[in-house]
Order: structure tokens, then sequence, then C-alpha cells
């Protein structure tokens, strides 16, 4: 039986998050999820009902529904005013984005530049089209920003491709305008594609999203989603950015991969575009007090030091107790809250926890406590 399998599969490891999850009883407190606790907004569950009652349930192009194209071009103006719908592929939600980014650049033996701490398809992706993930780090000293002189001397003639990714999960690291400017300058002279993941570059919190997109399109393929923004993560909408030529490439594999992206709810997703931005506004301003309270509760714990997110919805403490991320993840899961361990994105990730704010403020204050408790139960390096 093993035989059948190929080599890729025996490759790729089960993630450790889903591992956690599958151990977690009904009633734990959830502060491990990456979905927002929000529903769609109404306008867009209505647009789906009717989008599926009026017979819109057939294959679409595969690029997406023009309209929904030019409807994400014309968001994207605020970062480029010369985006048109060209520029733009719809897919099966930004997963779908990295893999179809991941088997049209990367070849075998080609290596891959990837976070660490980082988000868990990265490598699996790389590994998956026979490509070598090489890790570059993400460290709390450095705000969880990328190092320049760490990539560079990671780039070799096998270097292909760097993926970023910004407001950062697991970590809520973000890139300023000079970080990305500098990644960007590494790529163009060295003539790679930078993959940039930015599902997050709607739930900012304090300061100003730099985008890899308002470059040199030739180097960049931008990657995002409708899952995080409008609160729709299991409806699969997500959409690439870059080049017209490097769309043309894109799109073979793409229909060769789906076909298209899924088609009532491509209509769902315009009347969310085109609906008034109250909500989001409401929903952001919510998050934003989740994470004063998860921030400080975790820097009250003794050997606790968080830095504080200012984009997505994260807090990645480290600590100095004397037991590894799984362990501690699992005593606090015992205790009946979920979180991740930092090791579950990699080895630089451990030393730390990841909880998410996508939870109401009275069961992360109930989580807190019991984090607390679990916590001054381990000593402390
Ligand atoms: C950094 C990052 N990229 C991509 C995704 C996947 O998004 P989607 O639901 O659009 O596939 C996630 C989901 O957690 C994420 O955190």
């Amino acid at each position: 039986m093993e035989d059948i399998f190929a080599a890729r599969t025996k490759r790729l490891e089960v993630s450790g998050i889903r591992k956690m999850f599958e151990l977690a009883s009904e009633d734990s407190i959830n502060l491990g999820l990456g979905e927002l606790d929000f529903e769609p907004i109404d306008e867009a569950k209505a647009a789906l009902t009717q989008a599926v009652n009026d017979g819109h349930n057939g294959y679409g192009p595969t690029r997406g529904l023009s309209a929904l194209r030019k409807a994400i071009a014309e968001s994207l103006c605020k970062y480029r005013t010369d985006v048109d719908m060209e520029n733009v592929m719809v897919t099966a939600g930004a997963t779908q984005g990295l893999l179809v980014s991941a088997m049209t650049i990367f070849d075998h033996g080609d290596e891959v530049l990837v976070p660490d701490p980082g988000f868990v398809l990265y490598k699996p992706h790389a590994i998956m089209c026979g490509a070598f993930p090489i890790s570059y780090h993400l460290r709390q000293e450095n705000d969880f920003i990328p190092q320049t002189d760490e990539i560079m001397e990671l780039v070799t003639p096998q270097t292909k491709a760097i993926i970023v990714n910004s407001p950062n999960n697991p970590t809520a690291g973000m890139m300023g305008k000079d970080d990305v400017k500098a990644l960007r300058d590494i790529a163009i002279d060295h003539d790679l594609i930078i993959i940039s993941d930015e599902v997050y570059d709607n739930i900012i919190l304090e300061g100003e999203h730099a985008t890899m997109l308002n470059g040199d399109y030739d180097h960049v393929i931008y990657i995002n989603s409708f899952s995080k923004t409008f609160a729709m993560t299991g409806w699969r909408v997500g959409y690439l950015a870059t080049s017209k030529a490097m769309i043309e490439q894109l799109s073979k594999i793409q229909y060769y991969n789906i076909a298209c992206p899924p088609t009532p709810l491509q209509h769902a997703t315009l009347a969310a575009l085109g609906a008034p931005d109250t909500e989001l506004k409401r929903r952001l301003a919510l998050l934003k007090e989740r994470r004063d309270i998860i921030v400080k509760r975790l820097n009250d714990i003794d050997g606790f030091n968080c830095m504080k997110p200012r984009g997505a919805f994260y807090a990645f403490p480290k600590f100095d107790h004397d037991i590894d991320s799984q362990d501690f993840a699992m005593k606090i899961l015992e205790a009946g809250v979920i979180c991740a361990p930092g090791s579950a994105f990699g080895k630089a990730g451990e030393g730390h926890l990841r909880f998410s704010f996508a939870n109401s403020k009275e069961n992360i204050e109930k989580g807190m406590e019991i984090v607390e408790k679990v916590a001054g139960q381990i000593s402390i390096d």
C-alpha cells in the first residue's frame, strides 16, 4: 500500500494545528482559529440566495466573473491606479491562489524562501511542486520583520521565489514601506518572484499597510482573499493580481486545477464588495478592543512577553517557561482553551503560542484566566 503514494505525499505531514483541534472538547474556549467569529454581511447572504435562485449555478470563466474582476481591480486602485481586470484572477480562496502560483512558478529542484514561523501552506506547496522550501526567520526582537541581510545570504542560483506575508500569521508582524522596498529590490536584482500573501490587508488595527503590489509587476504575485475581510472562509473566494503576462500562465494552470472559481459565490462576493463598509469598520473597532484585552492579559502573565499586533487577529507571545510549545498548548487545551503551539508554524516558532482574538471579550477574559493558571504551574527557565 505504501508504494502507491507519490513521494510528495509521503513528504507531507498532517498540520500540527489540525491534530490539536481534533483533541479539543466541544465546550473549550476557542482561541485557536484563523477565522473571525462574524457572519458574512446580509447583502452578501441575500445575493448568494438570489444567485442560486436565478440560475447562476454553472461553470464560469476560468479567471473569474468579469464584473467581479473589475470590482477587485477598482478596489486595488488604493494601491496603484493602473490595475485593470486583466491583472486580476479570482481563485478558490487564497489557498488555491497560492497553490496555482506555486505550480506556475516552481520547478523540481528550485529553492523557495519561506517565513519561519510562517503560515502552514507555504512549505507543503513548495514540496508538492518538487521544490525545496528554505526558511528565513521572523524574530520578535526584529518585530517579526524579514531581515534583508539574512534573505540575501539565503539567495542562491537555485532560488526562484520569496514568499512574504504581511500582516503576518502567526506573528502579526507588519512590514513597513522600507521593508517592502528592500525585498522588492532583492527580487529585481536576482530576478526572483515575490509571492506576497496579503490576506489581512483589510484587518489593520494601527498604522498603514505596506503592499508589495505597488512596485514592479513582473516580480510580484499579490495574493488576497475575501475569507478574512468579509468573514466568509467557507465560501472559498480569493484573488490574485500581477502582470498580464503572468495571469496568462496562471490561468492555464487554474483551468486544469479547478476549471473556474465557484460561480454563485462570486456573485455574492460582488455584492459584499459593493456594500457600505460600516459593518466592517464596526468589526475592526471591536477587534482592536479585543486585541488590547488579550495583549494586556498575556503580558500580565509571569514569563510571557507579547508584541502588540498592528494587523491581523493573532497574539504570538514568547514564553520563558520550561516546556515546549506543543506540550504547553496541550496543557492549556486540557484546561479548556484551544490555542496553537508556535512550533506548528516552523522550528523558529518554538517558545511561542498563538492565540487568535476572533472570540468575544468575555471568552478572551475567561480564556486568559485559564492560561494564567496553567502558566503559573510551570516553572520559568
Ligand atoms: C496568511 C494566510 N494566508 C492564506 C490563508 C488562507 O485563506 P483562504 O481562506 O482564502 O484560503 C490564511 C488562512 O488562515 C492565512 O492566514
